[in-house]
């Protein structure tokens, strides 16, 4: 994720692309930068940090007038965030310049091909090569040199690209990642998201899927890609600024759920193949090494713990090697036995958190092989660890995690059918249907948030209720957690999450009318057995609430039945939290609560 702006008009375009990249800033702030595009000139201004530093900059540099330029603010997903790899990048004659969104799939076969024609990179990112690809077309239309790249690059993206003494045009297009036009009057802007120039118009257009657009001070052209002219439709924008940054939702939170398809897309993209296998070249592991492995330790903290719980079930299950898993701050203390024959996974999200650092540490000065799992490319567990697993799920707001969440279930899914297929233990069919399901994820969880009317309805209701139980077995007992620890977080309210099966060894003391019970039944081979101990719930009198798969019959052991779209054991986890997100933030907001910011909690914990 990442945020791209342009502009073509009267003004002077440093004064747009600087606040309008501002206003972008929630996409991605590891680095900046803009291009300035003259008839005679460009200037490309760029450096490592958040706008605050670009603005800085471009103050000192005090470029020459430019009416027309792009921007670009990054949230790195391939290389480091410095300045060498900070967008604007450049083809390797200095013609084209290209602000980019997203992930280039088969960047590394382009990347290849032109090597071989000796183009030059000095980046490691893949943007470079699309601008180098562009460079090979100067004979050609702008914009028809990127409806030709559009047609030969896989993955989402979005584009800006203008040319050298070329400043009446920018050309866009769009795949998957966002892109809209803001219509000025002798003026235009391009950009990822309204918030970049809604302070000059409220007239827009959404760029589709698959469009190239062709922006000039007076004009607008949308093109498919093959090459016709679409009328695109005209919107008015109603929200205002504030809304806006938020895409329209209330919250980052909400806003953050409803990304969950997209991140989790995102998440998969490239690590799958079309014949179901899973590809995880960026580990850059020698498959011997991981043949080799005899113990797996699983380490992180607070939600990141609840995906290294559904990571132990998968990596158990389907590589048959067993799986401990530590809560981070306890790991170092408990003296574990490790040797360099033993994988240690680090999960966080921000991959800052010090106890969790401190884990893998330990582990790696043991001899481990350490594998991180992080959202944010090249934080400190991204350094640290010999071999990273990036969820990508863009930048997270909210300080409770949803989006990452459901990014970390899935990229230690794939992690544990990777290591099953790297050491045989797995019939590859198995792994193909599985992978194949997994492709169906986003499409489920878009099902599930669509259930959030229902549930709003439901925690209104509850708006004075004390006591909340979270119960699940197998891979619904770290859902069970994940749902008690999002509603104690955001709503203040005491949640407990329990194995569904332990409550009748001391818990169930504490059941009584007034207390709702949320169990989570989705794992098929635990179903029935969940479901009983909802009936000793409802004996003592608990409301009993339950997230269950579209068409399972589950009697009427519930006052409340949430469905989910079906899917197989452990995948089906990445589905099921999604309501307990949308219960804990009804609750919360039925409250009245800022539950971007709860109390007492920061979004990356950095002292032990
Ligand atoms: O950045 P990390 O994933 O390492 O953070 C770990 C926890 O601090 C974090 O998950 C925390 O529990 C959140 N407030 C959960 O919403």
């Amino acid at each position: 994720m990442c945020g791209i702006v342009g502009y073509v008009g009267p003004r002077q375009a440093v004064d747009v692309l600087l606040p309008g990249l501002s206003r972008l800033e929630y996409r991605g702030y590891d680095s900046a930068g803009v291009a300035l595009v003259r008839s005679d000139s460009m200037d490309v201004i760029k450096t490592v940090g958040r706008m605050a530093d670009l603005t800085g900059l471009v103050g000192k540099e005090s470029p020459a007038p430019a009416h027309a330029g792009v921007g670009h603010t990054r949230w790195a997903t391939h290389g480091a965030p410095n300045t060498v790899n900070a967008h604007p990048h450049l083809d390797d004659n200095g013609d084209i310049v290209v602000v980019h969104n997203g992930i280039i799939e088969n960047w590394r076969a382009l990347k290849s091909e032109l090597a071989a024609k000796g183009h030059r990179f000095v980046s490691d990112t893949d943007t470079e090569v699309i601008a180098n690809l562009l460079g090979e077309m100067s004979d050609l239309p702008l914009v028809e040199a990127v409806r030709q790249v559009m047609l030969r690059a896989e993955g989402a993206l979005a584009l800006a690209v203008m040319r050298r003494g070329e400043p009446d045009v920018i050309v866009g297009a769009r795949r998957g990642s966002p892109l809209v036009v803001g219509r000025g009057d002798g003026e235009n802007f391009l950009a990822s998201d309204i918030p970049a120039f809604l302070e000059h118009t409220r007239e827009m257009i959404v760029v589709d899927d698959d469009r190239v657009v062709e922006v000039r001070p007076d004009s607008v052209r949308v093109f498919d890609l093959e090459g016709n002219e679409i009328e695109p439709e005209h919107r008015k924008v109603e929200w205002d600024l504030e809304a806006a940054e938020k895409g329209g939702f209330p919250t980052f939170m909400l806003k953050e759920i409803n990304e969950q398809p997209h991140a989790i897309a995102d998440t998969l993209l490239g690590r799958v193949t079309g014949s179901g296998r899973v590809v995880l070249h960026e580990l850059e592991v020698d498959e011997d090494v991981l043949r080799s492995i005899d113990k797996v330790f699983v380490v992180a903290c607070g939600t990141s713990y609840h995906a290294a719980m559904m990571a132990k079930y998968a990596i158990e299950r389907w590589t048959r090697l067993p799986v401990e898993i530590d809560i981070a701050s306890e790991f170092r203390y408990r003296d574990p036995v490790l040797d360099d024959r033993s994988l240690v996974i680090g999960i966080s999200q921000s991959g800052e958190t010090i106890d969790t650092l401190a884990a893998v540490r330990y582990a790696k000065a043991q001899g481990a092989l350490v594998i991180g799992v992080t959202n944010v490319v090249d934080s400190a567990l991204a350094r640290e660890s010999d071999a990273v697993l990036y969820t990508r799920a863009g930048p997270e707001i909210g300080v409770a995690a949803t989006k990452t969440f459901t990014t970390q279930l899935v990229a230690m899914q794939l992690l544990g059918l990777y290591l099953a297929q790297v050491r045989g233990a797995m019939d590859p069919a198995r792994v193909e249907m599985l992978v194949g399901e997994m492709m169906r994820l986003p499409e489920q969880v878009q099902t599930a948030i669509a259930s959030g009317a229902e549930i709003e309805r439901l925690a209104r209701v509850w708006g004075d209720v004390r006591d909340f139980f979270f119960l699940g077995r197998s891979g619904d007992f770290p859902v069970a957690m994940e749902g008690a620890l999002k509603l104690k977080e955001i709503a203040y309210v005491r949640a407990e999450g329990y194995a569904a099966g332990e409550m009748k060894h001391g818990p169930i003391a504490l059941i009584e009318k007034g207390v709702v019970v949320v169990g989570v039944a989705t794992d098929s081979h635990v179903r029935a057995k969940t479901l009983s101990n909802m009936e000793e719930m409802k004996a003592r009198g608990a409301t009993i609430v339950l997230v269950a798969e579209e068409g399972d019959d589950v009697g009427d052991v519930a006052d409340h039945v949430i469905r989910v779209p079906p899917g197989p054991d452990l995948i089906c986890t990445v589905t099921a939290v999604v309501p307990l997100q949308l219960l804990a933030y009804h609750v919360a907001t039925a409250k009245e609560l800022d539950v971007d910011k709860p109390r007492n909690l920061a979004k990356t914990v950095t002292v032990e």
